[in-house]
């Protein structure tokens, strides 16, 4: 059954349209994106699907395939902040009969809710004839999960939703919304880029993100900048004398990080895919060590990876289990998922490339 079938069954009419948004790989620049930071994410082919119909009443009706009926908690707070954001910032968007299924798996760090949130906001914007442009409409369903869902998390995820291409990387510059898009075509470098879902999902309370994210902003007003992404890598070692124990470790991670998204995008437009690798793998042991946001089985995964001839390997999105990623040869694949499912016990390990943002596709 189609979007659109599947959409008339629940509401006895045809939907005005439906819209796809993908889900994210992070392939670099982890917890700089609340720091005016670089990131490198790429869109999954995996896709969140809204079929919608405008309703005369105002009034938002939610239905999705994996959760039934919405009420605006749980799955349904999202496309209900995105109207919410839409009304607030003055846009003309009335009620919606909202069908909505997703390919995207949930509570792997593969930002199922912003794909949920980019989709919606283009179903809602495209039945009232509201023209957006992309960046804009990230930071309205980026607002939607700050304000409403009450998540604080930053810019990187709906921003990758909204303007990802397929076969690209975005390279993107969360202080200005600057990006640049970069290719990406694992297939013709015979490389392949496993997910490696750990299935765990540890509860660290909500606290655990606010707080990395307080202790950079902290730390920003402490050495008088404005975010950290102002601290260059040359300056680490002066700056990082000026601060608490505790501030120290999470600002290395983050000025090494940029640096790191920046050598990442170096290596690709030199055709140096392969040196990506060990990239990856420094990344990991920052977010491990400095940042402390990995666990038992995202370090697991990446040991276990790296073992078994993996070029690099890191945990991606904001950690305390769902996914890490591996950068392997070709011919490697294989054996590289072999051993990490035999490592993981609960895994699932699956290859994507670089799909497309999201669109319009009824
Ligand atoms: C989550 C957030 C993003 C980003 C990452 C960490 O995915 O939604 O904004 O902060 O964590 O890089």
């Amino acid at each position: 059954m189609t979007t659109a079938e599947n959409f008339r069954t629940v509401y006895g009419k045809n939907p005005a349209g439906v819209w796809a948004a993908p889900g994210r790989v992070n392939l670099i620049g982890e917890y700089t994106d609340f720091n005016d930071g670089f990131v490198m994410p790429f869109a999954l082919p995996q896709c969140t699907r809204v079929a919608a119909a405008p309703r005369t009443d105002g009034v938002l009706r939610l239905h999705s395939r994996e959760a039934g009926e919405g009420e605006a908690r749980g799955w349904a707070a999202y496309p209900a902040g995105v109207a919410w954001a839409l009304r607030e910032a003055g846009l003309p968007v009335g009620g919606a009969d909202v069908y909505v299924e997703s390919d995207v798996p949930v509570g792997a760090g593969l930002s199922s809710s912003a794909a949920l949130e980019v989709a919606t906001a283009l179903a809602l914007t495209g039945l009232y004839g509201v023209e957006l442009p992309r960046p804009e409409l990230a930071r309205l369903a980026q607002r939607a999960e700050n304000a409403y869902v009450g998540v604080p998390c930053g810019i990187m995820d709906q921003t990758a939703s909204a303007c990802c291409r397929a076969g690209h990387a975005l390279h993107l510059d969360t202080r200005d919304l600057s990006m640049r898009q970069i290719p990406f075509g694992l297939e013709g470098w015979g490389l392949r880029l496993l997910v490696i879902d750990t299935r765990v999902k540890h509860d660290v309370g909500d606290g655990a993100y606010a707080s990395r994210r307080a202790g950079c902003e902290a730390a920003a007003r402490r050495l008088g900048v404005g975010a950290l992404r102002d601290v260059s890598v040359g300056e680490l070692g002066s700056v990082l004398g000026e601060l608490p124990a505790a501030e120290r470790p999470l600002v290395r991670h983050v000025v090494t990080e940029n640096g790191r998204v920046e050598r990442v995008a170096a290596l690709l437009a030199a055709g140096d895919a392969r040196a990506v690798g060990p990239v990856l793998t420094e990344g990991h042991a920052s977010l491990r060590d400095d940042f402390a946001v990995s666990c038992a089985e995202l370090d697991l995964a990446v040991a276990t990876a790296v073992g078994a001839g993996a070029l690099g390997a890191r945990m991606t999105g904001a950690g305390f289990g769902g996914s890490a990623i591996a950068l392997v040869e070709a011919a490697d694949a294989e054996a590289v998922t072999k051993a990490v499912t035999e490592a993981l016990g609960r895994s699932r390990v699956f290859s994507v490339v670089a799909g497309e943002g999201a669109r319009r596709v009824l």
